[in-house]
């Protein structure tokens, strides 16, 4: 392997603890990245790879445009925002999924009014409505998506669906499943020929982990 270090974007938040215990299962000191201070670049000691830590739609940006070789994301942000990058591996952490919720007892399907959808992922609701050939309305929500059905301001909404005790909280129920979502490791198309060697090298490596707690 030579000896230049590979750069790794990591999603922050939920799927950041769940990449660490996947590489340091896999024998990576991940000890920078679990002590961060106000760094932003961590060195791995015993594998040439850096990673950083990025929002979501970030860890994207920053693959798309090479400027890191390689990122772990969830596959609802590759699902909204789309981009040119390989998907090599589900990493089979951070499950959940979309789903198509609405207010306990509602009649979704039964009317021929454009019905009204609120969420924080107007790209894949349209996809999804889309392929029904279905019209509807989408209301792009930042926040809490739950309360625009509860405000009456959507018939329905669109978003990542884990326990289900959001939607229970606030007497909402699933009626679809519009994606299934897990932790995707993606890399860029250049690094993959250019570092070919050494990202195959990581990949098996994952690879093996996951095998082994399967
Ligand atoms: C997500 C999602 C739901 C909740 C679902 O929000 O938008 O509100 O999790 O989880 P549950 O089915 O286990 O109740 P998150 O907590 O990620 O916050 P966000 O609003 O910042 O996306």
């Amino acid at each position: 392997m030579s000896s230049e270090r590979l750069r790794i974007a990591l999603t922050k938040g939920r799927l950041q603890d769940k990449s660490v215990e996947l590489f340091e299962a896999m024998g990576l000191d991940c000890a920078p990245i679990k002590d961060p201070g106000r760094r932003l670049v961590h060195a791995i000691p015993n594998y040439p790879m850096d990673a950083v830590l990025a929002k979501a739609p970030d860890v994207i940006t920053y693959v798309e445009h090479g400027v890191c070789d390689l990122g772990v994301v969830g596959k609802d942000t590759i699902l909204e925002k789309g981009g040119a990058f390989y998907e090599v591996l589900d990493l089979n952490f951070g499950r959940c999924r979309f789903a198509l919720a609405v207010k306990e007892g509602s009649d979704f399907y039964g009317t021929y009014k454009t019905r009204r959808i609120a969420s924080k992922y107007p790209e894949v609701t349209r996809a999804f409505f889309e392929k029904k050939g279905m019209d509807v309305d989408i209301i792009k929500i930042e926040g809490s998506v739950e309360l625009a059905p509860i405000l009456e301001l959507t018939d329905a909404i669109v978003d990542i669906v884990e326990t289900g005790a959001t939607l229970k909280a606030n007497g909402l129920v699933p009626i679809e499943t519009v994606a299934e979502v897990s932790a995707r490791l993606i890399v860029n198309t250049a690094s993959m020929k250019l570092h070919k060697a050494q990202i195959t090298d990581f990949i098996e490596k994952c690879e093996r982990e996951l095998e082994r707690r399967a």
